[in-house]
């Protein structure tokens, strides 16, 4: 059904209370379960759920205390739950051949060994993460640190985290799962629901953004062309803020900005958009609309550093990495230097303690890729042979390539042990095996 934009608030996400604190570690316990979700005005839509919610709900962690999650399984499919851009243990990194069964329960472990940065759990079960994902396992989970709670930036009502997909109806309100969507069917969704607005007063506000989508990229602008300052990505805050009039956030990848709808009247009406297809520009042209309703004072400010990375420590080794789609005997297939993922082969052995710089290339000339490694934030050096912008200097664990880019990062693995997955994230690609392994000993 062709669905009429703001016509709904944004919900904003719960935020998920701990069941109980034990030996200084907070512990959930969140059921997996099928329901029904109001995703389009009056349909009932069949969803996989995060203890009932679509998108899941928030984690709110803390830099050096624990996390437990107990995921209980009543999905009726096999799982595995990753934490994305989190540093940890092999046991709890939710692996793709590290699945649970419907009935079982499989407890993750967190450190929050790492700074602040605004991470998201979501399903890796190979070859379903995608249709998993795609029909609502995923949740935001945010960790904070010192740093981030001493600057004086927009916070409480006024930081609000949007997680953003694509999704595709039929005529019942049911998800289709489908990678082509010929039929034009595409609907953006913010936090669940279908193009939503949000009343907002005329002050600053800090937006947490999240692509939530398997394949669909967003090119972001605000309707009017005026800028706004990116302060965040997928590893927290910027060193420096970046101001920016359009932000292009591949599956996967996170963005904080700060929007000051100070400059606007009460009565504005501020569309935010998507300049990026595929699809009818009339269905994934647009993506939410703020309203602003009223005035309000703000004591927030971007100060004009935010954080300081540490220095990259000296290189210990460089690799290339060359990513491919192609259709092979009728089948398409990922393959990252040439080979499929192969769960009992170890693409790259490293040094614990290593510090390396990766070459990686979307050799495809009309299909965009990215690149996302488990364990590390990295640091990207070179997009296409120049320094990046501002809006790449920080810590990432997701990195875009469009057809024929090429991005130069530096990781450093000295955290943990094991053999962990690097992939392309869209996810479709990595079930198709655009996806390899690396052992860190
Ligand atoms: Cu998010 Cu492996 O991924
Ligand atoms: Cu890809």
């Amino acid at each position: 059904p062709a669905v009429q934009p703001f016509q709904v608030p944004l919900p904003l996400l719960p935020v998920l209370t701990p069941g109980a604190t034990r030996g200084g570690a907070d512990v959930y316990d969140i059921t997996m379960r099928r329901t029904g979700a109001e995703i389009l005005p009056g349909l009932s839509t069949d969803v996989l759920t995060y203890d009932g919610h679509f998108p899941g709900g928030i984690v709110r962690a803390r830099s050096g205390r624990p996390v437990v999650m107990r995921q209980h399984n009543q999905l009726g499919v096999d799982t595995s739950v990753h934490l994305h851009g989190a540093s940890v243990p092999v046991t709890s990194d939710g692996d793709p051949m590290n699945t649970f069964a419907s009935g079982t329960s499989r407890t993750y472990t967190y450190p929050n060994q790492q700074p602040h940065a605004s991470l998201w759990y979501h399903d890796h079960a190979h070859h379903s993460e995608s249709e998993n994902c795609y029909r609502g396992l995923s949740g935001s989970y945010l960790l904070t640190d010192d740093v981030e709670e001493a600057l004086p930036l927009p916070a409480g009502r006024y930081d609000v985290t949007v997680a953003l997909r694509d999704a595709h109806f039929d005529d019942d309100g049911q998800l289709l799962y489908i990678l082509d969507d010929a039929a034009g069917r595409s609907t953006i969704l913010a936090n669940g629901k279908p193009y939503p607005y949000l009343q907002v007063a005329a002050r600053k506000y800090r937006f947490r953004l999240l692509n939530s989508s398997n394949l669909r990229f967003f090119a972001l602008r605000l309707a009017d062309g005026s800028p706004f300052t990116q302060i965040g990505s997928d590893g927290g805050l910027l060193p420096r803020p970046f101001t920016t009039d359009a932000l292009l956030l591949s599956p996967a990848e996170r963005a904080d900005v700060v929007i000051d709808f100070s400059r606007y009247p009460v009565g504005t009406r501020l569309v935010l958009e998507n300049t990026l297809g595929p699809g009818d520009p009339d269905r994934t042209g647009k993506v939410m609309r703020f309203d602003v309703v009223r005035k309000a004072p703000d004591p927030s400010r971007v100060p004009s550093v935010l954080r300081t990375l540490p220095p990259l420590p000296p290189v210990t080794g460089r690799r290339s990495f060359d990513l491919n789609v192609a259709v092979v005997g009728g089948e398409p297939q990922g393959t990252i230097n040439g080979r499929v993922y192969d769960p009992a082969r170890i693409d790259t052995d490293i040094p614990y303690g290593a510090s390396e710089v990766w070459t990686v290339t979307n050799t495809n000339t009309d299909v965009p890729h990215n690149f996302h490694m488990h364990l590390v934030q990295f640091r990207v050096l070179e997009r296409n042979g120049k320094s990046p912008t501002g809006a790449e200097a920080g810590l990432k664990d997701t990195v875009c390539l469009l057809p024929g880019e090429t991005v130069k990062l530096q990781a450093t693995f000295d955290s943990y042990r094991g053999t962990y997955v690097y992939h392309c994230h869209l996810l479709d690609h990595s079930a198709m095996g655009m996806m390899a392994r690396m052992r860190i000993r």
